[in-house]
């Protein structure tokens, strides 16, 4: 449940508890849909634009009309936003949790044509990384990729996941880092950078890695501040042997991952690279809430 009692659903704003969704929903029984995290600096949305295209390719990719208008979108995530900076002026960052179901039908895997959606958003305050992970940084271990093969979707159908980062959980570190085929992928729920030698590199978008719209932004500039990086394949061994790792994600913003499978990455400490990186991601960050970058 959210700590701000304000949701949207199917065209109303409702408190969340007269907020009803059959069982009957393909959302509930097959996890047919997708979803979006958009994180909210200072009352303005991170990079929506991106947030909004990547939303309208999934709802393509699986084949569900989108029943908004960019227009109708934008005004809808205003509106839960505002109603946050207008009853709680005291939260500085929140995110809007958007999910689009194909709707109510009968039973049956093959879907039916033209039923109407299942839309569902909310606003909510933004967990706030504790200053001690971007310190020191979070532990990760490594585990075999065994999702499907189109995780560029930003499916709701998220158990294999769920079940990675639980095992994460279960040895007390933040993150899974997943390998494929002796190549490294993503996190359960997050993007990965390695640096070696000062050069920053990232596995390139396709089937294998949700396209992360923090990843897009920090590879934007990475470019833009001449940093040296590259969109690269990245085997399990060089992200072992790599001099520093970090996780990006709406929630988790930018983190350093300072342990490994038990053992220290680097010396044990955010890295230089990171540290320069965090510097202009605040920068950015700081544009958005004074409302002078969108
Ligand atoms: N997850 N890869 C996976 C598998 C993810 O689930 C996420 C984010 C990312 C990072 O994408 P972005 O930078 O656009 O948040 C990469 C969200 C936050 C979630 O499921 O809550």
């Amino acid at each position: 449940m959210n700590n701000i009692d304000l949701v949207y659903l199917d065209g109303k704003y409702l408190p969340a508890n007269e907020a009803k969704i059959s069982p009957f929903d393909r959302g509930f029984i097959f996890g047919d849909g997708i979803y979006e995290v958009i994180p909210v600096f200072g009352g303005h949305a991170f990079r929506l634009a991106e947030h909004l295209q990547r939303l309208t390719n999934n709802l393509a990719a699986i084949s569900i009309t989108n029943p908004n208008t960019q227009d109708q979108w934008t005004g809808m995530i205003n509106k839960l936003i505002n109603n946050v900076v207008t009853n709680f002026p005291d939260i500085l960052d929140q995110m809007v949790y958007i999910q689009i179901t194909r709707g109510v039908a009968p039973r049956d895997h093959a879907f039916p044509g033209n039923i109407p959606p299942t839309v569902f958003a909310y606003a909510d305050t933004a967990p706030i990384a504790k200053p001690e992970y971007i310190e020191h940084g979070v532990s990760a271990i490594t585990c075999p990729d065994n999702r499907w093969q189109r995780c560029e979707i930003k499916a709701t159908s998220l158990l294999a996941n769920v079940l990675l980062r639980q095992q994460a959980a279960e040895e007390n570190v933040t993150e899974a880092i997943l390998i494929r085929d002796n190549f490294l992928t993503e996190g359960a729920a997050s993007n990965i950078f390695i640096v070696k030698n000062k050069i920053i590199r990232t596995p390139p978008k396709g089937e294998q890695i949700l396209p992360g719209i923090t990843r897009d932004l920090l590879v934007e500039l990475i470019d833009k501040h001449k940093l040296s990086g590259e969109e690269t394949m990245i085997t399990e061994q060089d992200l072992l042997d790599a001099d520093e790792i970090w996780m990006t994600s709406s929630v988790k913003e930018i983190l350093p991952v300072t342990r490994l499978n038990g053992k220290k990455v680097g010396n044990g400490l955010a890295g230089p690279v990171y540290k320069n990186m965090l510097d202009i991601y605040r920068a950015y960050k700081q544009s958005i809430r004074n409302g002078s970058v969108t």
